[in-house]
Order: structure tokens, then sequence, then C-alpha cells
């Protein structure tokens, strides 16, 4: 999909979140991490209810990186729970919400029972057409980027011998989540301004909102605050500013 330029007052029409500080967030309140994660899903729930109002088209939610395997066991099996109890419970809601759901990332790591949920989950959601919410689970930009490559080249090994019918519209396609159009807004919470490996390829002209909220602690008014930010952006897509204004009159 072509990137286009949002102007003041559009919604931004994927907005991408790193949902970080659960640990944080817990850990001040002298409660086990686990707590936080837990925490951490209604926070979830309320920003995709806010964000479909507020007319966003495609959210997607970092739940776990390929490096947060690195983690304590203890952490990581908790992580694994929420996400399969929180699939079956919400599954239902989103349906009723127009919400489509789908899971960008290697799920051949997750156990037999968490794939199988995907997959109920993203049929029994697959009609719905007011937002499409993609969970980032064991995804990695990098990952999603080699695997777009391997992709490629496995349903067209002759294309090794014509490099340059490789071009970016062929990776767009072959990438994790090739359903959605670029990221126009990402946020991450709990005050940290880095990426951590979440969306690369299509965050390239992305606007980028750090919130010092933690996660847990995340909710409709703080994705309000962002949206009427990203509304306020220039985006130049490598253009001048007069450009872009002249652009803008031209329609
Ligand atoms: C984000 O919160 C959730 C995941 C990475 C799964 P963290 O657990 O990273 O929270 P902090 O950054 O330690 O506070
Ligand atoms: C990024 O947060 C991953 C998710 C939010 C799922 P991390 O907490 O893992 O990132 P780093 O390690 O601080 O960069
Ligand atoms: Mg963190």
């Amino acid at each position: 999909m072509s990137q286009t330029n949002q102007k003041g007052g559009g919604a931004p029409c994927h907005v991408a979140i790193i949902m970080d500080g659960n640990g944080r967030w817990a850990q001040r309140r002298f409660l086990p991490r686990a707590e936080g994660h837990r925490r951490g899903v209604r926070s979830v729930r309320r920003v995709i209810e806010a964000a479909a109002q507020s007319g966003v088209r495609y959210l997607s939610l970092f739940a776990f990186s390929s490096e947060n395997w690195k983690r304590p066991a203890d952490e990581v099996n908790a992580l694994m729970g929420l996400f399969a109890t929180a699939l079956k419970k919400e599954a239902q809601a989103m349906r009723e919400n127009g919400v489509k759901l789908r899971v960008a990332g290697d799920l051949s790591a997750f156990s037999k029972d968490i794939q199988e949920s995907v997959k109920e989950s993203e049929a029994m959601t697959a009609h719905g057409e007011t937002m499409t919410l993609t969970i980032c689970a064991n995804y990695g930009g990098r990952w999603d980027i080699v695997e777009a490559f391997r992709n490629i080249l496995r349903k067209d090994p002759s294309i090794a011998q014509e490099p340059e019918r490789v071009t970016e519209a062929l990776v767009d396609a072959n990438l994790a989540f090739d359903w959605a159009p670029p990221v126009d807004l990402m946020i991450r919470t709990g005050g940290e301004q880095r990426i951590s490996n979440f969306i690369l390829w299509q965050a390239a002209y992305a606007e980028l909102y750090a919130s010092p909220r933690l996660w847990p602690d995340f909710d409709e008014n703080d994705l309000k605050e962002a949206l009427d930010w990203y509304a306020g952006r220039e985006r130049r897509f490598g253009m001048t500013g007069e450009q872009i204004k002249a652009l803008g009159h031209g329609e």
C-alpha cells in the first residue's frame, strides 16, 4: 500500500504500540513481574476499544519479542499463560466489536494449545471490519525481514539468478503482516525511546511517540494524547515542508 501524507486532524491509519513497563509497574508495588503483565492485559482491552473508536484501522501490539525468551523461565511461562487465556477470553468480544484479530510472529515455538487458539480466534474474527488488530508474538523486525527473503526464494528459487527482480513491493508482500499498510504512528510506553526490534521495514516513516506511562497505567486518555500529537505532525516523506503544503492546497 502506498504511503500518503496524513495532515492535521486525521487519525493515523496504522498504530503500532510497544507495550513496555509491566515489570517496573509491578516492582514499584513489590509485586511479582507477572502481576504487571496481568494488569497489562487490562490496558490492552482498553486501548483496543479506544483505538477502534478513534478511527484507527490497524492496531499492532508488541506482546512478546523474539528476544523475550531470554527472560527467566517463570516469567516466560506466565506470559504464555496470559496469552493463551486472553486469546480464549477476548475473541468473542472482538467479534462483536468488529475487530479482526491476526497474530504475527514465529508461532512454531508456542505450545500446540496456543497455536490452536490462535487459529480459532483468527477464524472467529475473520469478518471484522472496524479494525484489524495484530498481536505480535515471538515477533522481531529482523526475523520478519529475513523470513520475507526466505519466502521470496522459496516461492521462486530462480530469482536468485536475477536479483534485480527483488523490489520493495515484493519484499513488502512477503512480510509477516502483509495485510497492513505502513505504520503511521509508533508508540512506546514506559519511557524508553528505542524500537527493540519491533516493526522495522513498515515503520520506515512512522512518527515515534514515547510515553512515560508504564503500560498497565496507559489508558484511553493517554492514547488520545498520542493521537492528538500525531495529528499535529507534518509528515514529509523526504520532501520539503513547502512541497507538502502545496500538495495540501491541491486537494
Ligand atoms: C513489557 O513490559 C512486556 C513484555 C516485554 C512482554 P516489561 O516486562 O518489559 O516491563 P519492564 O520494561 O521490565 O518494566
Ligand atoms: C519490547 O520490550 C518487547 C515488548 C514490549 C513485547 P522489552 O522490554 O523487551 O525491550 P528492551 O529489552 O527494554 O529493549
Ligand atoms: Mg521492558
